[in-house]
């Protein structure tokens, strides 16, 4: 027996209760896409968090079979097209521990306060969390890396090529500079950043729900047809991210704003934006943020403004909930 089932009963309850098998939602500030090739980025975890419980019994208690149910919040249409990839995931994740349900009864559960959207790393984020409560479950004691890797392969089952990023900060949250080794199969290098000052941030969704494999994969086929268009395009990332690393160390949130303008520059030349995620940036700068940017895969997800003080966040933050049919506030430290 295998089934996801979906409902948004009793999510608040459940989220309000202590739940220890976390994983932190993300936004990439700085290198979607080019993470992929080996560039640096930086990626902040939010707050917000998928939890999520495992209940393992032995055939003769209910007989064997997954059953996941999904009770977290979520954009509409956002479960409906990720659940293939998620049971996939979660199949990878098992058999990641040596669980199999054919053996016996796996009943699991996600929920918590990261409402799960396009852009914001749901997907690794239940896959730390996954990962986190199967080894209670088996009663192992595992390291935040051995997390980290079991969450990676997860991963996989969202999109063939993930870089570790979005499960790296679901796993250690903060902000990361993330880069992924240029050897096939060795480990990323990562190091924490203590920003001077919290950065204000407003993000907002564009009601698209994208495919990350489908566009990773258009960025690969246009990298493989025009090498000479795709080194020129990098090498100006990796100038980006020189300056935004400067910024970064001097909390300098102007510069960081104007960073991001150039890196969605990037991103629109590179093909992964669209008309809903330029128009709410754009939205973004009328409404006086420092600088707007797409987070994540791109084509519909979320895009995201880095605001000068409160005033201009909430400012911005009303501007894009008119737009957006979501948007939220947060902060990283
Ligand atoms: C997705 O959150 C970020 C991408 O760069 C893909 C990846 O890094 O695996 C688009």
């Amino acid at each position: 027996m295998q089934t996801l089932q979906q409902t948004t009963m009793s999510v608040k309850a459940r989220a309000t209760a202590a739940h220890p098998h976390r994983g932190y939602g993300k936004l990439i500030m700085f290198g979607e896409h080019f993470v992929v090739y080996q560039r640096p980025a930086f990626v902040a975890a939010l707050e917000a968090y998928t939890w999520c419980e495992v209940e393992l019994t032995p055939e003769t208690e209910w007989g064997c079979g997954l059953v996941v149910r999904d009770v977290r919040e979520a954009v509409p249409g956002y479960k409906d097209e990720k659940k293939d990839e998620m049971l996939e995931s979660t199949k990878i994740v098992l058999k990641h521990f040596g669980v199999d349900p054919a053996k016996r009864g796996v009943a699991i559960t996600f929920g918590g306060p990261l409402c799960a959207v396009s852009g914001v790393g749901a997907s690794a984020a239940s896959c730390v969390a996954l990962a986190r409560a199967l080894a209670e479950a088996l009663g192992r004691k595992l390291t935040e890396e051995e997390i980290n890797a079991a969450a990676f392969e997860g991963e996989k089952g969202y999109h063939g090529t993930p870089s570790g990023i979005d499960n790296t900060a679901a796993t250690y949250g903060g902000v990361l500079r993330f880069q992924r080794s240029a050897t096939q199969g060795a480990p990323p290098s990562f190091e924490s950043r203590k920003l001077v000052r919290p950065v204000l941030v407003v993000y907002a969704g564009t009601g698209i729900t994208s495919s990350t494999t489908k566009v990773v994969g258009e960025v690969a086929k246009k990298r493989a047809e025009n090498p000479q268009w795709y080194e020129a395009l990098q090498k100006r990332y990796e100038s980006v991210f020189a300056r935004a690393d400067e910024a970064f160390r001097r909390g300098d949130w102007d510069a960081i704003g104007k960073l991001c303008d150039e890196n969605h520059a990037l991103l629109q030349e590179l093909g992964v934006s669209c008309k809903e995620l330029d128009e709410l940036v754009a939205e973004a700068r009328r409404a006086g943020a420092a600088g707007a940017k797409l987070a994540g895969t791109g084509q519909g997800g979320l895009m995201f403004a880095v605001c000068r003080d409160a005033a201009s966040q909430r400012r911005v933050f009303e501007a894009l909930s008119k737009k957006a049919p979501q948007a939220w506030m947060t902060s990283f430290l």
